[in-house]
């Protein structure tokens, strides 16, 4: 800020050194008889002087560029920050993810607080200068009177000449604010106007353009580049609206400079009355007319920074609404407490969940109870709920009506992250970091090169890890390593079941971990399950029916309901849904069911 102030007062002071040298120059040169000789002194002054303020100039300029980056570096750490710690249901909140939008756009649009304190911190300098400097200079102009007698000379000396002139320099500075003010109004709807498409344009560029896998799925399926015309599209449409806004904003912002160029004019007249009147020399007549434009200058400059400050603040408040959205809906508190016995029990009271938007229930009156340490699988068909459930149980999402709770006390009631601290999870949609293979599996926890072997081995990619150029320091893809590997996706589900391992928390779910696995990978994790689950209280989902008889009991979601909870026996005398879904796998792998599909396998091939 100080650097900004100085760099200001600095500018400025340039501005008025050149005025004077151009009024003593002209005052020398008005004298009769001068010669070169006389010149050189005060050429030689100002160019020192000039010379030392622009190297001065140069320097805080320098720094002012490296503080203006500084602080716009550290706005865009501020979202990013905030992007990483707020809790999920905010995280995915349609209103957040506008309100990051905005920030964006008012960070990277306006500049934000730097640009803004840049304008404050350039205004009141040049005011301050201006009212020192010009001034003073003001009060000798009218101090300098003329001793002639005509009217010219006693309309020079009438305290009218200043009345004038004060009249003259109020137009534009009056004029100033509403301009800056409607200019801003334009700013304001070009900064609005931006953010939806920012937010398309992001998921273009980040998403649909960079992305390893969309890039396939763009090869394949848009050969004719139907994506690519799309988004061409839409920015021709941005910067057509983009260049009409700003030109409106501009236009009426300039537009004082043509009154300011006739007001300069103006002001040759009067203070030139001063010298015709003999008051003041013809050099002092430029001089005067320089300050007053400088302080002409500041003031508009001062009703500009508050006229577009609306504008300029609106662009901020999105920004500190941003940073201060509430982590709500996790209010909690309470620390969860830690148990060696891991007797951790959780009971889904009469829980029902609509997701935000939605119109249609994903969960209806759902009642579960967990035993500690006990293996329960959930089943059922696409879109039953089951994903949603585990989102619910590890609080990414918050029940819309009913009551999760742990160890008799309501999950909202933990602090949100010691909560999520007892779960280990493999999401179906499992992402791996483009860090190492040992950072993947130990995430933020230490590295316990024993412990990683097991949770490797467990997970069955030990071996492939093996061969990987730095083992478990390999990089995976080159997104940020140019040293890293690309692995398979099932190889990459082996370490998402490896890292949920080895977080060691009470709770276990897996949510279609094997869906990515060849038969005799699937069949490996089975066979180690009880070493993977350890004494853990497990919730496994799959749609490989032959993998439940691995879990003690299993509970059948159908529209968001539980319809069925037993084990494999009592379920399959049940005969309903698990039967039903149970059969319709097995069936595939009978004997007889296997021949009569070769059989038609076989005919078609025939005619083809
Ligand atoms: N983010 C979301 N917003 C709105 N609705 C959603 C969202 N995610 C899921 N749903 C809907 O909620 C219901 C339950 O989805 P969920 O993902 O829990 O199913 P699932 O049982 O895990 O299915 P699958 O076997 O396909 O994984 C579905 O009708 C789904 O369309
Ligand atoms: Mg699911």
């Amino acid at each position: 800020m100080a650097v900004q102030a100085a760099l200001a007062i600095v500018t400025l002071l340039q501005g008025y050194v050149a005025v004077t040298f151009l009024g003593l120059l002209v005052s020398q040169l008005t004298r009769p008889n001068v010669t070169v000789n006389q010149l050189w002194p005060i050429t030689a002054g100002f160019l020192g002087i000039i010379f030392g303020l622009a190297v001065l100039g140069y320097w805080l300029n320098m720094h002012a560029q490296a503080n203006g980056w500084s602080a716009w570096f550290g706005m865009q750490a501020m979202t990013n920050k905030k992007m990483l710690t707020v809790t999920y249901p905010t995280f995915i909140d349609p209103k957040f993810r506008d309100n990051y939008a905005a920030a964006n756009t008012s960070i990277n649009y306006s500049g934000g607080f730097a640009t803004f304190i840049t304008e404050i911190v350039n205004s009141v300098c040049g005011l301050l200068v201006a009212v020192l400097l010009s001034g003073a200079s003001l009060v000798a102009l009218f101090g300098a009177r003329s001793t002639q007698t005509t009217t010219l000379a006693q309309f020079a000396n009438s305290p009218w000449l200043l009345i004038l002139m004060l009249f003259i320099i109020a137009i534009p500075v009056v004029a100033a604010f509403p301009l800056a003010k409607l200019s801003g109004r334009f700013t304001q709807k070009f900064y609005q106007y931006n953010i939806q498409f920012n937010r398309i344009g992001e998921y273009y560029i980040q998403k649909v353009f960079e992305d390893y896998s969309i890039g396939k799925v763009i090869r394949i399926f848009d050969p004719h580049d139907h994506l690519v015309h799309h988004f061409g599209e839409m920015n021709r449409t941005q910067i057509k609206q983009d260049n009409k806004l700003l030109t409106q904003a501009t236009a009426v912002r300039s537009l004082n400079n043509i009154v300011l160029s006739v007001i300069v004019g103006a002001l040759y007249v009067v203070v030139g009355i001063k010298g015709l009147a003999g008051a003041i020399s013809i050099g002092a007549v430029i001089a005067y007319v320089g300050y007053l434009q400088q302080v002409i200058s500041a003031l508009t400059t001062m009703m500009d920074t508050v006229g577009t400050s609306a504008a300029t603040l609106k662009g901020l408040d999105q920004f500190i609404d941003f940073i201060e959205y509430p982590d709500a809906p996790a209010t909690g508190k309470l620390p969860v407490e830690k148990r060696l016995d891991n007797e951790y029990a959780i009971k889904v009271d009469d829980v029902s969940f609509r997701y935000p938007g939605a119109k249609a229930w994903s969960l209806r009156h759902v009642t579960l109870d967990f035993k500690v340490g006990q293996r329960l699988a959930l089943v059922g068909p696409n879109g039953s709920g089951k994903t949603t459930l585990i989102k619910l149980l590890t609080r990414l999402a918050e029940p819309t009506e009913g009551h999760i709770l742990l160890n008799g006390i309501d999950i909202q009631k933990y602090d949100i992250h010691e909560y999520q601290q007892i779960f280990a999870v493999v999401f179906q949609d499992y992402r791996l970091f483009a860090f190492s293979v040992a950072d993947n599996v130990a995430v933020n926890t230490h590295k316990d090169p024993a412990r990683m072997k097991r949770a490797l081995t467990l997970a069955g990619v030990w071996d492939k890890v093996q061969t990987l150029p730095k083992q478990a320091d390999t990089s995976l893809t080159k997104n940020i390593d140019p040293d890293g590997v690309d692995i398979s996706g099932g190889e990459a589900q082996k370490i998402a079941i490896a890292r949920a391992w080895y977080k060691d928390a009470p709770f276990i779910i897996l949510d279609e971990p094997t869906a990515a696995l060849d038969p005799v990978s699937e069949y490996e994790i089975y066979q180690r399950f009880d070493d993977l689950m350890e004494n853990k209280t497990a919730i496994y989902v799959s749609h490989r029916m032959s993998s439940t008889r691995f879990s003690q009991r299993i509970v059948v979601l159908d529209h968001g309901e539980i319809v069925e909870d037993g084990t494999h026996e009592s379920l399959m005398q049940a005969k309903g849904l698990y039967y039903r879904l149970f059969e319709a796998q097995a069936q595939y792998y009978t004997s007889d069911k296997i021949k009569e599909e070769r059989k038609n396998a076989d005919a078609t091939y025939a005619i083809s």
